[in-house]
């Protein structure tokens, strides 16, 4: 698969992504899989089930790199220079609860040991809309279900959806007093949602959907956001720590990401740096 182009890339993560996500809504009939796998672990069965099941989907399409997923780190399945980089259920316990914004994340990398914008192909599939799936290329750009996305789009749905709406993670009183300010900002009235899918509420705020994404807990690790970020960066969305710091994690690991916070227009990500006094 080494030599295979970022779009046959993009094809083979939508492919993978949409059958793991079958998979999952098929689990679901059977209560056993929102049993923890082990006590003191977050993980639940249909975690580590839909992964076994993403890395031999992923070695019969001729996958040899190294895979790097939420529940077993880093699985290598031979010696190309290529990472899959994956998480095989996104929002675990809206799955378990029946709530449907949940999906399945895949992405690729030509590097052994790599940054998040080393990604240059991958999807994100919600497990209950299969038809809206996401993905990219770096060469052909964003994709909903089979329709490209332009800039036009993003801004109709700003203005029409997403301007006043804001994605908000900061469950700790550390986290929560980081952003209070925006929250307090003078002449702004946001409406606020915590939805439980990283990746697919990144995805809609870089789609207009929403205005400004934040996640203040240093909870987020590289598989939740690396293909979500991809969509971003190509739909020319922008983001930083809430520091304002560049969001540099590793890919080759699960690595951390200290905070983020993403907006569909610099303008506004500028502004809410500002008002946090954060740096520009
Ligand atoms: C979780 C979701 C959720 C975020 C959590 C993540 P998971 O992913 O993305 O939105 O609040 O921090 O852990 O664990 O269900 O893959
Ligand atoms: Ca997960």
């Amino acid at each position: 698969m080494e030599g295979l182009s970022s779009r046959e890339l993009r094809v083979i993560a939508c492919r993978v992504a949409g059958e793991a996500a079958g998979y999952l809504r098929d689990l679901r009939e059977d209560y056993s899989v929102f049993k923890k796998v082990s006590s003191g672990k977050e993980t639940i069965v249909a975690d580590k089930k839909a992964e076994d099941y993403i890395v031999d989907l992923l070695k019969n399409e001729g996958f040899r790199g190294i895979i790097v997923t939420e529940e077993s780190g880093v699985v290598e399945v031979g010696g190309e220079r290529l990472i899959a980089i994956i998480d095989p259920l996104d929002g675990s316990f809206n799955y378990a609860c029946g709530i449907p914004w949940c999906s399945v994340s895949i992405g690729f990398a030509r590097c052994r040991r790599g940054f998040l914008n080393d990604v240059v192909a991958g999807a994100v599939q919600p497990i209950y809309y299969p038809h809206a799936s996401y993905s990219f290329s770096s060469v052909e750009g964003v994709f909903v279900g089979g329709e490209k996305v332009s800039r036009d789009d993003v801004e109709r749905n700003l203005e029409l959806i997403g301007y006043n709406t804001i994605a908000l993670y900061c469950e700790s009183s550390v986290a929560l007093k980081s952003v209070e300010k925006i929250l307090r900002a003078k002449n702004y009235s946001f409406r606020v949602r915590s939805l439980g899918c990283a990746s697919l509420e990144i995805i809609a705020t870089s789609l207009g959907k929403m205005i400004l994404f934040i996640d203040a807990r240093s909870k987020l690790r590289c598989v939740d956001v690396a293909v979500a970020l991809g969509i971003s960066r190509l739909l020319n969305a922008s983001f930083s720590s809430i520091n304002g710091d560049e969001v540099k994690a590793r890919i080759d690991f699960i690595d951390k990401i200290d905070s983020l916070i993403l907006s569909p227009k610099k303008e506004y990500l500028n502004w809410a740096l500002n008002v946090l006094g954060s740096k520009e």
